[in-house]
């Protein structure tokens, strides 16, 4: 878990990352095609409405995800946001379901929008469990008997873990925002939390919005800007 005091001898460094951090694994992000996701509009998938409506088809269409990021690998970003480890106190705050920042080596990753491997209760949501990997079908139950979903947090639904990832990223020296466009809050609204003096960088093709003073802006693909910004940040800053 997430110590929030920080090892004294080290410098805080959060990486805020979103679909674009997957995207090179073959995982596709959510706003590059015309607003659907893998043919499904998120609205008929990934909303409290649509489990009403159609459960079956929302946990078809997450089974289907399940199986993508089984069959897909870190990349070069995941596998160079490990290498901070050896100098930073690195912390992961990703919008992504998927699990290649700790299939990489990620100590501290904390998932703002669920995990794909876990399922939860519909009865109690503090019941979460690991699938590993397997499929939810309807009729799978959790031990009080009502239908598993998956542990994801859907369009409307509320963010707790906001309450722990805020405070992170108040303590940050470094903040490195990649692969999200910052266009779905509370999540887009964490590196407000980052101190005035926090270096900040993004790493991402698109131009996300940041209203902060010296963002500093590498408008690579994570593969390339990510390695790239981790050797000169081990260079210089440590
Ligand atoms: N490397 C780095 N960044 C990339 C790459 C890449 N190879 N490819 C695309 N990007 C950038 C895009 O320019 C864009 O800024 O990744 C970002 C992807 O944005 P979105 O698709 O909006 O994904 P994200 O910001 O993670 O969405 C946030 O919205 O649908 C909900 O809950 C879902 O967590 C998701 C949230």
């Amino acid at each position: 878990m997430h110590q929030h005091t920080r090892p004294s001898n080290k410098l805080r460094l959060v990486v805020l990352s979103g679909a674009g951090m997957s995207a090179e694994s073959g995982l596709q992000t959510f706003r590059a095609s015309d607003g659907l996701w893998e043919e499904h509009r998120v609205e008929d998938v990934a909303t409290p409405e649509a489990w009403a409506r159609d459960p079956e088809l929302v946990l078809r269409f997450y089974n289907e995800r399940r199986q993508g990021v089984l069959a897909a690998e870190p990349n070069a970003g995941h596998l160079a946001l490990v290498e901070l480890e050896k100098k930073f106190d690195v912390h992961i705050i990703t919008q992504n379901i998927d699990n290649l920042h700790e299939r990489a080596g990620s100590q501290q990753v904390l998932h703002l929008h669920g995990k794909i491997m876990e399922s939860r209760s519909t009865a109690d949501e503090l019941l979460v469990y690991d699938n590993h990997g397997e499929d939810i079908q309807m009729g799978d139950t959790c031990e009080l008997g009502s239908q598993l979903r998956p542990n994801i947090v859907w369009f409307g639904e509320a963010v707790p873990l906001m309450e722990q990832a805020a405070p992170i990223v108040a303590e940050a020296d470094v903040v490195m925002v990649v692969g999200t466009s910052l266009v779905v809050y509370p999540a887009a609204g964490l590196v407000q939390y980052a101190p005035a003096n926090a270096k900040i960088f993004v790493v991402d093709p698109g131009s996300p919005k940041i209203n902060r003073p010296d963002v500093e802006v590498i408008a690579e693909k994570a593969t390339l800007g990510i390695p790239r910004l981790v050797e000169r940040l081990l260079r210089t800053l440590t």
